[in-house]
């Protein structure tokens, strides 16, 4: 046997080590005791699979040069990222996932593709590639909310048109071989029409479904790599791509699930009126109670249920939520944590929260375990959160969150609402729950808010 075969026999076994451990590394993350560990084990076979990849590259000095310099830029970004902006840097690194896929695809119809097949991958890497990479950077500024373009703007109408016309003119490249059009440099087009089209895609979709958005992009960052991996017959890329795919794919369809939305409608319909009824409308009178208040009314309930959302994150109320949950148990209070799958801006944003806090994982309930005992909760203490308790995705079929799923705490006897003023939530829609009876709003912080009342317990 050559040297050569020898090494790809050698390359081909690591990559299978690679794809076990990456396989592994997956299932760690879906329990908190092992996630750490799995992502590690993953980062490890990612290591494996391009050391083994670089080894008989002619230049390598080159190649890890340009590694080092990600790895620095990469490590330095995810070091200094606030947890609220974990769901931005997603997005760009999806985006980044599709241009190195569209490049690949580039380089290799630079390099004449032999046949149909090549070709076929090729023109189709590209696509995805292309939309992931545009898409994604969109993604990423509406998420910061440093891009507001508005979706029924003239501009997003005409980059949507661009996105449709690249699906048709993918169409008439695969088709190019079979094609006798003189004069129109097919490749060309597609890859301006592709980029072009990755910003009509994600611009006309709304804020509130950018969450959604960024999974499906980071699905088709995998598609791209396990099609890009195709194209140089490099297993590991096949098998990591797949997993990207298969797993962003699966998250897709959970949150989808969890806001009652298909995904067409997200893609293609969105919150259609959200952009009117973030007006405020004015509900009535809301009644404002104060710490000392809300203390006398929690010291003498015998349950309680604590809903956090975003703005808990945003105080970083956690560690004192942990606190006065642990001093309403020792007053003789049940408590429990009702946990809404989007409440928050990324897919278990309070389970990490509460995690890092030290809350117990059997105290945590889910909408459909929490609703059905709503009613006998004596207080539902909201922290921060706004749309996953809005009555009108149950109540208003005019409403544009209407079908999503709630936590329903307008069910429970009393409801202690902590924000700091009358502001909208995510969707930027109005929330009846603050004008109802039972509710009454905590002005404030969370921090400081559930922190005074932390003092009034130990008093
Ligand atoms: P939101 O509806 O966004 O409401 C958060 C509320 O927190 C705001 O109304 C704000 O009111 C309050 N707040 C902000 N800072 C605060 C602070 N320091 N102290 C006290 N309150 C504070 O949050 P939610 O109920 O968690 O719902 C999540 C929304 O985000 C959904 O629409 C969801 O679709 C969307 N989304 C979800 C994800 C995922 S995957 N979880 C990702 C992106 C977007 P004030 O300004 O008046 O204080």
């Amino acid at each position: 046997m050559s040297f050569l075969s020898d090494l790809t026999a050698i390359q081909n076994i690591v990559y299978i080590i690679a794809s076990i451990l990456f396989i592994s590394g997956i299932k760690m993350l879906g329990r908190e005791d092992t996630a750490v560990k799995g992502n590690f084990l993953s980062s490890f076979a990612m290591l494996i699979a391009v050391l083994v990849t670089i080894v008989d590259v002619v230049n390598p000095l080159f190649l890890i040069s340009a590694i080092a310099i990600g790895a620095i830029i990469g490590s330095t970004i995810a070091l200094r990222v606030k947890m609220t902006s974990i769901p931005e840097m997603v997005a760009l690194f999806n985006g980044f996932g599709g241009l190195a896929t569209f490049l690949i695809a580039w380089s290799e119809y630079n390099s004449l593709p032999d046949n149909y097949f090549q070709h076929l991958l090729i023109m189709i890497t590209i696509f995805i590639g292309g939309v992931t990479f545009t898409g994604s950077i969109i993604a990423y500024g509406k998420l910061s909310e440093k891009l507001t373009i508005a979706k029924t703007s003239i501009v997003t109408k005409i980059f949507t048109t661009i996105f449709y016309c690249s699906i048709i003119f993918l169409l008439f490249s695969l088709a190019q071989p079979f094609l006798t059009i003189p004069h129109i440099n097919f490749f060309t087009v597609l890859l301006v029409l592709t980029l072009l089209g990755g910003i009509g895609f994600v611009l006309p979709i709304g804020g509130g479904d950018m969450p959604v958005v960024i999974s499906l992009l980071n699905s088709l960052s995998g598609i791209a790599a396990a099609f890009a991996g195709l194209l140089l017959l490099n297993n590991v890329l096949i098998v990591a791509g797949s997993l990207v795919g298969a797993s962003g794919l699966i998250l897709t369809i959970i949150m989808a699930k969890a806001m009652n939305r298909s995904i067409n409608n997200i893609l293609f319909v969105g919150y259609a009126s959200a952009s009117k009824s973030s007006v405020a409308e004015e509900q009535g009178e809301v009644s404002p109670i104060n710490v000392s208040d809300a203390y006398l009314i929690l010291e003498s309930a015998s349950s309680v249920v604590i809903i956090p959302g975003y703005g808990m994150a945003v105080a970083q109320a956690q560690h004192v939520v942990r606190e006065l949950g642990e001093l309403l148990e020792e007053n003789g209070t049940e408590v429990k944590y009702g946990i809404h799958p989007v409440a928050g801006r990324m897919p278990g944003h309070m389970n990490v929260l509460l995690a890092e806090a030290n809350v117990p994982y059997d105290v945590l309930a889910e909408p459909e375990d929490i609703n059905p005992i709503m009613d006998s909760v004596d207080v539902a203490v909201v922290i921060g959160a706004n749309d996953v308790v809005n009555p009108s995705a149950t109540e208003e079929p005019g409403s544009p969150i209407y079908g999503m799923p709630i936590i329903e705490v307008h069910n429970a006897k009393t409801v202690f609402v902590l924000k700091r003023s009358m502001s909208s939530g995510f969707a930027g829609v109005q929330n009846p729950l603050f004008f109802k009876q039972n509710t009454r709003m905590l002005f404030g912080d969370a921090k400081e808010s559930i922190g005074g009342l932390v003092s009034e317990f130990k008093d």
